[in-house]
């Protein structure tokens, strides 16, 4: 991490998707709260892991936050490179048009985030042709010098995307998103959809670039082996709200909230005694239109008191640097990844 610099300030952030009723007018019958007041940090340089559950917003906040989608409510603070510091979420014309170039996605799934119709050369040069100034000659080298940078066959450029592997495909995506040299790049499960042969090489990867780049990462994943190797720091979702964030090491080690202790002990282990320790989670994430009362997490915890039934409890500070949302965080004994092994 290149020191403690401010890239990016998520307040209250919240996407909540109407929910329509059948026949004339369609009216909204209830919102859908995939996003429920989210407040983070990420600092430059820095790969922020986002982990949760199926279902819990994950890929809803990484959209909000590159304006992939509107949200309904909250402010994304960009501190720009000249130290200026704007709401990305409230910029138009110009202004956006610039900033957008520095805060990229790239999806989960690198055969439908690509256009079947526009060859790879395509595929990478759009963004240079929408945003950037640049003319024939310049766009043709840029697409060259990005596709070497992330391995692609530049004789395969006129190909179409179908022809190339997975791993191949996010390559693709991956050049597309680095085209106009970005500062903050959102990854939504980037590996997730790989065969496990490719998915090291895609990280590995990722790595390199951000070192190359000095690329900030959002990195949005389900799958907590992949995060505890990629990530600086992990913030833990439920239901449309962080309940967790810290530093990797903390998290992995000495969980201070319920969640994540379930998450971690279902991390699979090679020793087979230590899988007898799982915390089952009972049921599924529940129904963002209608979440438990108080901590959304009550029903599935096996620490729950009456008050986590009537009280929302707050993310606060438990450490320095280590923030959870559970009324008993900090008194509680959990186990990390290290204790349940
Ligand atoms: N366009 C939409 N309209 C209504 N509800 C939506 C919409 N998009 C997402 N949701 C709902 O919002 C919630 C969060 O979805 P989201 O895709 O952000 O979760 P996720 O954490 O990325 O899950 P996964 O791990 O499966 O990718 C889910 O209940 C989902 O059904
Ligand atoms: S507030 Fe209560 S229900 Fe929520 S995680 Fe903490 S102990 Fe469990
Ligand atoms: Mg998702």
């Amino acid at each position: 991490m290149n020191g403690r610099r401010i890239l990016l300030e998520v307040n209250d952030l919240k996407k909540h998707f109407p929910v329509r009723g059948g026949g004339l007018g369609r009216r909204a019958m209830g919102r859908v709260k995939a996003v429920d007041g989210v407040s983070f940090r990420i600092f430059e340089g820095e790969t922020l892991g986002l982990v949760g559950e199926s279902g819990c917003g994950k890929t809803t906040l990484g959209r909000c936050v590159v304006r992939g989608i509107s949200a309904t409510s909250g402010a994304v603070l960009y501190h720009g490179s000249d130290g200026q510091a704007v709401d990305f979420l409230k910029l138009d014309g110009r202004d956006l048009r610039r900033r957008r170039q520095e805060i990229q996605m790239i999806f989960q799934d690198p055969h439908s985030s690509l256009d079947p119709r526009m060859s790879v050369y395509d595929i990478i040069a759009e963004p240079l042709r929408v945003n950037g100034p640049g003319t024939g000659r310049g766009i043709d080298e840029r697409v060259k010098y990005l596709a070497g940078v992330v391995s692609l066959n530049i004789s395969h450029l006129m190909r179409y995307p179908h022809a190339f592997s997975g791993g191949q495909r996010q390559r693709i995506g991956i050049a597309r998103a680095l085209a106009t040299n970005p500062r903050l790049v959102v990854a939504d499960e980037p590996v997730s959809a790989l065969d496990v042969s490719v998915r090291a090489q895609v990280l590995n990867l990722l790595e390199d670039l951000q070192e190359e780049f000095s690329l900030t990462y959002l990195f949005v994943s389900h799958d907590l082996s992949v995060v505890k190797h990629i990530a600086d720091r992990v913030a833990v979702m439920y239901v449309g709200r962080i309940v967790e964030i810290s530093e990797t090491d903390r998290i992995f080690d000495g969980p201070k909230h319920p969640y994540t202790e379930a998450l971690l002990s279902a991390v699979p282990r090679p020793d087979p005694r230590s899988r007898m320790k799982r915390i089952v989670l009972e049921g599924d994430v529940p129904n963002p239109a209608d979440p438990p009362s108080g901590c959304h997490f009550h029903p599935r915890c096996r620490y729950a008191r009456d008050i986590c039934r009537e009280r929302a409890p707050a993310l606060r500070e438990v450490e320095p640097g280590h923030l959870a949302a559970c009324h008993f965080a900090g008194d509680l004994e959990l186990r990390g990844v290290s204790a349940i092994r």
